[in-house]
Parts: structure tokens; C-alpha cells; sequence
């Protein structure tokens, strides 16, 4: 009810202040800041987004709650602490971890996403859903975005924490991320009401291109313009803002972004050789069934007819074998 929603907003906020200034302590929350300025990231925005550092300990967030006299059970049901199964003791679930506020919409703190400082597993960890937080109806850092959204009526969406909190350190505001999982309905109507054009700057792995085009899929239902932007040389958008700076990453990273078709044209063309003809074929197949899941007949003759030019494939046979692609779907 409204007073449980009230106290965890209570306690989230005064857990993020708490975190926030462990880090600023130059006894307890040296390690963490010393991760977070090895890779770039600057005091200020450390400062901006709030973040902070969970200590080397089994009690010390438990102990500062109690203090504060902070409802340790509902705690431990927001997966803040942990309770021994002997003892039925409290104990602190984030430990040297660097500490993330995740706020909703609004800029209130609803979760926390804690990662580890070295390569172990898991990289992070999060908070469940509770009374007050709904990962799926939630983007990281629309609060501090939505201006900027408006504005450029462009939104970025990324992957990854580290990502936004980069791109606002080098200046790209207008940018959220999905939170972990693949883009909800919710999250892409959320995308669609704020901007007209959206573009999906997801790691360019193989894990990340798969979920872009998902991303493409959920986000493409409505009238939107739909972008994939790819970050070169395997980096993520955050590796490659640290080693460019945010306007090479606006000029040639976003500024080169593709609609989704056109991405799908290049993705296709990966280890084949187009002056072979079967691998010709085989590709020209691929696009075709790729156009025919296209809703709008103008944008599907728009790439039928770019194939026909390139492959110098009469548009009459292209269209014939899409016209075979419907009926076997029937
Ligand atoms: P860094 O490796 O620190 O640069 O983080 P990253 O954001 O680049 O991580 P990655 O590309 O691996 O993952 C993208 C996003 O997926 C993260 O920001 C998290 O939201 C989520 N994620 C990645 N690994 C985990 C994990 O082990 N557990 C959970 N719950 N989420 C994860
Ligand atoms: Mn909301
Ligand atoms: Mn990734
Ligand atoms: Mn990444
Ligand atoms: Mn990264």
C-alpha cells in the first residue's frame, strides 16, 4: 500500500546517499572510485548519477539501517539484505561492489544494480521487483534524458549502465538504457510517445546485433523511424567514447546509424561472397523474405527495387518470389 511504497522510497534514497558517500570516503571507498576513474569515468558524474560504493562487509549498510531504524525484514524482501538461514541474522547482500541507483521516471531511487570490481560472476546484481520497481516498465536514465529527448526528438538506447552514464560524461544526453533484459512493449511505447526516431546503439557482439533486431521488431509496429547505430571494432558504446570522445561518437557512430533494412542488408552480407553465384542467390533470398515481413508496400518496393538495381534482378522475378514466400506462409 501507499505507506510500504512511501518507506522503501524512504529507505532507497537514504541507501543511495549512504553508498554515495562511502565512495567519496577516502578510507572506505577507495577501491570503488579507483575502478570508476581507471575507466574514465569522472568525479562529476559519479556526483550526477549518484553512484556509489558497497564496502568490503558483512555489516555495514545492516548497521547503519538499524541506526536509522529502517524496517530490516522489508529490507531483506527488496533484496537489499540477506538473513542467515542459522541464525536468521541480517546481513549486507551488496559487498565491493560499485553501487548504481536505478531511479524510475520521476528520479526516485527504485533499485539498485551493484557490480563487481573484477572479472568474476555475476557482473551485477540486482535488486528484484518489488511494490515500487517494474524492470519492465522502466528505462535507466529516462530522467535525466527526457529533456534532452524532446528537444533533439531522438532517443538512444543502449545496453548498458555504463553506457548512458558515459555518453552523459561526453555530453550525449538524449539516451536511456533497457534494463538488462530485451526491450518490453512498455519500454518501446514508452521510446515511441517521447521521440520520432529512435536508434539502437546495442554492443555490436553477436548477442547485441540478435537483440537489436528484436529491439527493430517491437519498437517498428508503431510510425517511428527506426535506427541501428554499430559501434566499430567490438568495442561498446562506452569503450569507444572513452577512446573518442562523445563528438566522434555522434559523428560517426550515430551519425552513421542505418535503418533497420538497410542494417539487415549489410548483417546478410557477412562471410558470403557476393560474386559467387550461389552465395548471390542465397543472400538475395534472405533480403527478399526480410523485405516481405515489411507492414508498409512502399518501403517493401523501395528495397525490392534497390535489390533489383544492385543484383540487376529484373523487379518482376523479385516480386514474384515474395508473392511464393506469402503463400507458403499461408
Ligand atoms: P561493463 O562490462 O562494466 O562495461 O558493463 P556493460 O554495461 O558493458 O555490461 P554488458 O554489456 O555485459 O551488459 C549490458 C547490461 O546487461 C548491463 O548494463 C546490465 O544491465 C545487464 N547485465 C550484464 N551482465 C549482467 C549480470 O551478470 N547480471 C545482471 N542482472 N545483469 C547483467
Ligand atoms: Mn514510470
Ligand atoms: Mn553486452
Ligand atoms: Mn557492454
Ligand atoms: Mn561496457
Amino acid at each position: 500500500d501507499k505507506n510500504d511504497r512511501e518507506s522503501l522510497y524512504f529507505a532507497f534514497d537514504l541507501i543511495s546517499q549512504f553508498y554515495h558517500y562511502l565512495i567519496k570516503n577516502e578510507k572506505f571507498g577507495n577501491l570503488g572510485l579507483t575502478y570508476l576513474l581507471n575507466r574514465g569515468f569522472t568525479k562529476e558524474i559519479i556526483q550526477k548519477f549518484n553512484i556509489g560504493y558497497a564496502v568490503d562487509s558483512w555489516d555495514t549498510l545492516t548497521h547503519f539501517l538499524q541506526r536509522r531504524k529502517i524496517d530490516l525484514a522489508l529490507m531483506e524482501k527488496v533484496g537489499i539484505l540477506s538473513k542467515r538461514q542459522f541464525d536468521h541474522k541480517y546481513f549486507d547482500r551488496f559487498r565491493n561492489r560499485i553501487m548504481f541507483p536505478i531511479a524510475n521516471h520521476r528520479g526516485k531511487v527504485v533499485s539498485f544494480a551493484g557490480r563487481v570490481l573484477t572479472d568474476e560472476k555475476p557482473k551485477y546484481i540486482n535488486t528484484p521487483e518489488s511494490e515500487i520497481f517494474h524492470k519492465g516498465n522502466l528505462l535507466f536514465g529516462f530522467h535525466l534524458a527526457r529533456q534532452e529527448i524532446k528537444r533533439t526528438n531522438q532517443v538512444i538506447l543502449f545496453e548498458g549502465y555504463l553506457d548512458v552514464i558515459k555518453a552523459h560524461q561526453c555530453g550525449v544526453t538524449n539516451c536511456v538504457a533497457s534494463m538488462g533484459t530485451s526491450l518490453t512493449e512498455t519500454q518501446a511505447s514508452l521510446l515511441t510517445r517521447h521521440a520520432e526516431t529512435i536508434i539502437i546503439c546495442y554492443d555490436s557482439d553477436d548477442a547485441g546485433i540478435e537483440a537489436s533486431f528484436r529491439a527493430a521488431a517491437i519498437l517498428g509496429k508503431e510510425q517511428h523511424i527506426i535506427k541501428i547505430a554499430k559501434v566499430p571494432n567490438g568495442l561498446d558504446p562506452d569503450d569507444y567514447m572513452t577512446k573518442f570522445g562523445g563528438e566522434k561518437f555522434s559523428s560517426d557512430v550515430i551519425g552513421a546509424s542505418q535503418t533497420v533494412m538497410s542494417f539487415k542488408m549489410n548483417y546478410f552480407r557477412r562471410g558470403r561472397d557476393l560474386n559467387d553465384e550461389g552465395d548471390r542467390m542465397r543472400y538475395v533470398e534472405e533480403v527478399i523474405k526480410e523485405i516481405a515481413t515489411l507492414t508498409k508496400a512502399v518501403e517493401r518496393d523501395h528495397y525490392l527495387r534497390m535489390l533489383s538495381d544492385e543484383f540487376s534482378i529484373s523487379l518482376d522475378a523479385l516480386k514474384h518470389q515474395q508473392y511464393q514466400i506469402y503463400r507458403q506462409r499461408q
